[in-house]
Parts: C-alpha cells; sequence; structure tokens
C-alpha cells in the first residue's frame, strides 16, 4: 500500500509545487564546514584533552563551548546517544582549534540556506532569504534559481540573488562533525549516524536581524505566501529579549496579512528561551521538531516523564508522541505540528484532508534523497529515492497506531484533529545527516500548502 500512496503523493506534489508564489525564509543562514569523524584521531584528542573532563561533558551538555572538552564532551555526547546537539563555541582559542582541525567539504548552512537551496534551486518556488552576512564563499553557496535577498540602494528595495549583491561581509562557519552508525570511540559506540555542531558565529546566535529585514518587513512579506522561521534556537536568556520583540513584530506583520507562518524548532539548550518559544508558539501555523526537540518542549510544559518516554525508545514510541503533540497543541493553540524521527513522521493538524499524509510523503522522498546524496540537486533525484525502501521498524509502530487510534492508510481522526502517519524510507548508508530535518519540513509545510488547493 506504501509504495503506491508513495508514487502518487510524488506526482501531486510535482504538479503542485510551482503553484507557489513566494516563501519568505528568515532568519539563518551559514556555512557549514563538515568533518567526517576518524575514530582514532578523536581517541588522540580526547586523550589530550583530559579523558574525564570530556566524559564528564558527554553525559551532561555543557550550555555553551568555551574550552575544548566542551567540544569534544558534545561530540561523545552526540554519538553515545546517536542524537544530534548544536553549542555556541565562545571561546577564540577553541574556534582556532576547530579550524585547525579543519574540514573535508564546505557546504550551504543554516535552516534558511538549506531551505532556500531547495525550494527555490530544486523546486524553483521564489524565496525570498534572510542572510546575515553575504560573503563571498557565502554566497557561492547558493544555487541558481529564484533565489531572492533584498537590497536597499538609496531609496529602493531591490530583490536580488544573493551572488548579485555583491557582498564581502563575514563567513559564519560552523562545524559539523559527522559520524556512522556504529562509530567507536573508547568502547562508546553511536547507535545511529548523526552529527555534532560547534558553531563558531556571533550572528546568528544572537539572531542578528539585517537592516533591510528590520526597516522594509512589510514590503517584504507582501510578496510571499508563505513563511518560514528558524535560528531562534540559539539565544540565550542574556539575549534573547531584543530579537524576540523584532521577530515578535515580524509575526504580527505576518498574521494580519493572513500569512501562513511555519517555526522549524531546532535544538535549543537554553530552557528560558524554549519557554519563551511556547508562549508565543500560537502566533505560528505550524511547527516542526524531532524527538530531542520534542522532548526538550515537553519538559518546559512540567511533564518529565514523558520527556522521557520520547527519547528512551528506538522508534520513538508513537503514543508518547501523539501525547505530547496533543498537549502542545493544546496550550499553545498551534494548529499543526509536524514530528519526524528516524523511520517514520507524524503531523497533528486542527484540519483534515488526505493532502497531509502525501506532503509527508512527498518530505520523505526529499529527506531520502537528501541523506542519500547529501545535497538533492534536481526533482530527478527525488523521483530516485522511490527505490529506498521504506523503514520495516515503521511497521511496529503503525501497528500501535491502528489499535490505539484505528489509523487507516496513515490517517486517523483525534478529540484534537487528524493524526497522519507515514513510514519514511531510511536510507541504510547515508552520506551525512545534517540538513536532512529541514529537507523534511520545508519540503512538507510547502507542499501541503500547495496541495491544499
Ligand atoms: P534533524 O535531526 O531535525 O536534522 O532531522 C533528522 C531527520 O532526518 C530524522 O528525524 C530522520 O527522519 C531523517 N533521517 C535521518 N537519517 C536518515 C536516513 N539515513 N535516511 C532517511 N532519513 C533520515
Ligand atoms: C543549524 C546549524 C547549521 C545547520 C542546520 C542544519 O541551523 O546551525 O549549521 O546547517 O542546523 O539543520
Amino acid at each position: 500500500m506504501w509504495d503506491a500512496l508513495y508514487s502518487r503523493a510524488l506526482e501531486r506534489a510535482k504538479d503542485a509545487l510551482p503553484r507557489t508564489k513566494g516563501v519568505l525564509l528568515a532568519y539563518n543562514t551559514n556555512v557549514d564546514a563538515i568533518k567526517y569523524l576518524n575514530p582514532r584521531d578523536l581517541e588522540d584528542r580526547i586523550e589530550k584533552a583530559g579523558k574525564d573532563e570530556v566524559f564528564r561533558y558527554s553525559e551532561e551538555l555543557p550550555e555553551k563551548i568555551t574550552e575544548i572538552p566542551h567540544l569534544l564532551g558534545g561530540i561523545l555526547w552526540s554519538i553515545r546517544h546517536g542524537k544530534a546537539a548544536e553549542l555556541f563555541v565562545e571561546s577564540c582559542p577553541v574556534r582556532f582549534y576547530m579550524k585547525r582541525w579543519g574540514w573535508d567539504e564546505l557546504r550551504m548552512g543554516g535552516q534558511v540556506g538549506i531551505m532556500a537551496n531547495l525550494l527555490g534551486g530544486v523546486y524553483g518556488i521564489p524565496v525570498i532569504a534572510h542572510v546575515p552576512q553575504i560573503s563571498k564563499l557565502q554566497a557561492s553557496l547558493f544555487k541558481d534559481g529564484p533565489i531572492y535577498v533584498p537590497k536597499a540602494d538609496g531609496g529602493e528595495l531591490r530583490f536580488i540573488h544573493p551572488r548579485e549583491f555583491n557582498g564581502d561581509e563575514e563567513n559564519l562557519t560552523h562545524y559539523i562533525y559527522e559520524f556512522p552508525r556504529g562509530f567507536e570511540v573508547f568502547g562508546i559506540k553511536a547507535p545511529r549516524e548523526n552529527r555534532f555542531i560547534g558553531s563558531a558565529d556571533d550572528y546568528n546566535p544572537n539572531l542578528y536581524i539585517r537592516p533591510e529585514f528590520r526597516e522594509n518587513f512589510e514590503k517584504i512579506a507582501e510578496r510571499t505566501e508563505l513563511a518560514i522561521i528558524s535560528g531562534l534556537q540559539a539565544l540565550t536568556r542574556e539575549n534573547y529579549a531584543e530579537p524576540f520583540e523584532e521577530v515578535e513584530r515580524h509575526l504580527d506583520i505576518l498574521n494580519e496579512k493572513g500569512i501562513p507562518v511555519h517555526l522549524e524548532f531546532a535544538f535549543t539548550p537554553d530552557e528560558t528561551v524554549r519557554k519563551k518559544l511556547v508562549e508565543i508558539l500560537g502566533k505560528f501555523t505550524s511547527v516542526g521538531l524531532n524527538e530531542v526537540e520534542l522532548a526538550s518542549v515537553v519538559e518546559v510544559l512540567g511533564e518529565k516523564e514523558l520527556a522521557r518516554q520520547l527519547i528512551a525508545h528506538d522508534p520513538v514510541d508513537p503514543i508518547a508522541v501523539v501525547k505530547a503533540m496533543e498537549r502542545l497543541a493544546e496550550i499553545t493553540g498551534v494548529r499543526r505540528i509536524h514530528f519526524h524521527t528516524y523511520g517514520y513522521y507524524l503531523a497533528l493538524t486542527s484540519y483534515t484532508g488526505e493532502h497531509v499524509r502525501d506532503s509527508l510523503l512527498f518530505a520523505a522522498l526529499a529527506a531520502a534523497a537528501k541523506a542519500k546524496l547529501g545535497d538533492v540537486r534536481n526533482l530527478d533525484d527525488v523521483d530516485k529515492a522511490l527505490d529506498v525502501p521504506v523503514n520495516e521498524k515503521a511497521r511496529d509502530v503503525e501497528r500501535r497506531l491502528k489499535e490505539e487510534f484505528g489509523l487507516k492508510k496513515g490517517i486517523a481522526k483525534l478529540d484534537a484533529g487528524q493524526l497522519s502517519f507515514v513510514p519514511t524510507k531510511i536510507v541504510a548508508k547515508p552520506k551525512s545527516t545534517v540538513g536532512i530535518g529541514d529537507t523534511i519540513s520545508s519540503s512538507a509545510f510547502v507542499s501541503e500548502f500547495a496541495l491544499r488547493a
């Protein structure tokens, strides 16, 4: 059944996507310097930095990175759990250490950058992107296509491709440490492929918003029919107040114009910021998150046991996920919650329709293409993902959802609205994992609205 649903959803989504007139993407764009970890090299570095200290941080993540054991401990934390994490690197010596450690590949990074290349560069949908610093390298990482940044020339606001901006601003580099499933150091074995990110970047973590956006947000919003917001995740209780004010102003403008807004949640280590995000979630139409992110949200809602359940099993217990999504919808009023994890996606929507499930299927194909190749180059890559097998472990998840909620063909009615489920395609040996979440969330959100018509 799922193979047939997959093929049909792909055809429908491809037909519908060109109907999207414009998507606003704000706020975080950066350069990802990707390093594929080597176990011996990592062990040597851990020994040198002090094994005891590194191990301490691998059990409890520090809030930010101010010394080398924080960095190596963070990497080890991700390996131990097979989970992604990202921390701000405050210290210059650690930034220098990462730079000398080096990278294997430079890639477009940040939710905005990744989504702009996918939506604009691959799906051909016009996007307006917020790029905090337009350096030559940053601009060169944008694909060709209808991708625009605003430029204020005198009194006139123009929308041009980032390369035409001719910017010579700073490079904002995030170091991405990727490891495959089974990667082992000191007897700690990764249950799954994943990555740890250290961001050497003073703009995105502070949610720097360019003057072009501050001064012209109404005009920018007018050119779009959907918006995706991300990049609030690195804020802390010390620096969140001012940017949040500006973000709320933007949200009010988008809400006034009736533009649906999606929040790409991302790993948010600071509890105050997480609480604040939950507080303003009602201003968003939609939110996208994975199991670590959902657990961290549920935790600030005071549901510690539910939070624990969300990260206790593999695959993640779907009944706990639904419970968490229902709580979140009830407390915040957000109308669409899209949960993704290794092996399956769930969406809870206050509205109904097969298009919700179909958009999830389309997103799973885009995700498989991204996992396989590291970059989705064109729609052909997405087509080819049809050959990737559907995750076997998701059968059990589906069975439990059928028993509990009477799920049929991936859809069930709940008191809170509609539950949509899809088993995803899992690439056995992915090239890398960074940016798959963004690929999933943006493909699903944008195609759902395109398919709604
Ligand atoms: P995030 O952690 O938000 O970047 O999202 C990562 C998501 O990518 C997971 O929730 C999975 O759904 C998906 N994913 C991870 N690895 C693979 C893979 N090998 N094949 C297909 N999808 C994957
Ligand atoms: C975060 C990271 C960025 C990465 C992105 C992928 O925004 O800061 O480096 O490209 O996540 O999802």
